[in-house]
């Protein structure tokens, strides 16, 4: 199984990597090409290195290939926090990111990276969790009814880049 641990500043360049990488291999047919052709390395590497320092402590994790070296290859990262949705109680976290890289897809990556952002969110004393995920991606869709989450019925449409997005909400008690 993989390992999980808090990212540091020294993993912006894997964190744009896997991002990127996962973004053209897992959302082409779910998000417009034009959208995917913004996602390129560079701007990704400069948004998560001016993002990572701003970020609470622990609220990123990432997967590390578990093996003989301590510093193994980044497989994946989550992201957390408190809820940002608006009216949200002050008990409800949120999933806000979760992306595992392809090469690593079915390997027990996600859910190792999914259960150690619920452990977190639950430790810090939020009592149930939401995250939103795109009306289109199926098998994420399975991949979290599979982990105990199930859609709550709220959807709501995003504007990116001239795109819009349709996003499902999904919770679970903690
Ligand atoms: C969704 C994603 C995070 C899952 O990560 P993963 O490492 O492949 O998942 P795991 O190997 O931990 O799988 C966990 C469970 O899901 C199941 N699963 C994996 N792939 C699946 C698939 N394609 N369809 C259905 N179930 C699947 C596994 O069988 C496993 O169940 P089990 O533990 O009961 O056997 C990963 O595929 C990904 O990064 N996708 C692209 C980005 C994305 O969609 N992120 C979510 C956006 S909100």
């Amino acid at each position: 199984m993989p390992l999980v641990r808090a990212a540091t500043r020294d993993d912006a360049g894997d964190l744009a990597r896997i991002h990127v990488e996962t973004w053209h291999a897992a959302y082409p047919g779910i998000v417009p090409d034009s959208l995917l052709a913004t996602m390129t390395l560079d701007t990704a590497v400069e948004r998560w290195r001016t993002a990572l320092p701003l970020l609470s402590p622990n609220h990123c994790l990432v997967a590390v290939e578990a093996g003989e070296d301590a510093a193994g290859d980044v497989t994946g990262f989550v992201r957390c926090g408190p809820s940002r949705d608006e009216g949200a109680a002050g008990t409800t976290g949120e999933v806000f990111s979760l992306y595992v890289h392809p090469a690593s897809w079915a390997g027990g990556h996600g859910r190792s990276l999914l259960d150690a952002a619920t452990g977190l969110l639950a430790g810090e004393g939020f009592t149930d969790a939401t995250l939103w995920v795109l009306a289109a991606n199926d098998r994420a869709q399975r991949f979290y009814r599979r982990c105990g989450w199930h859609p709550d019925g709220r959807t709501k449409r995003h504007h990116r880049d001239g795109a819009v997005l349709v996003e499902a909400g999904y919770r679970r008690q903690l």
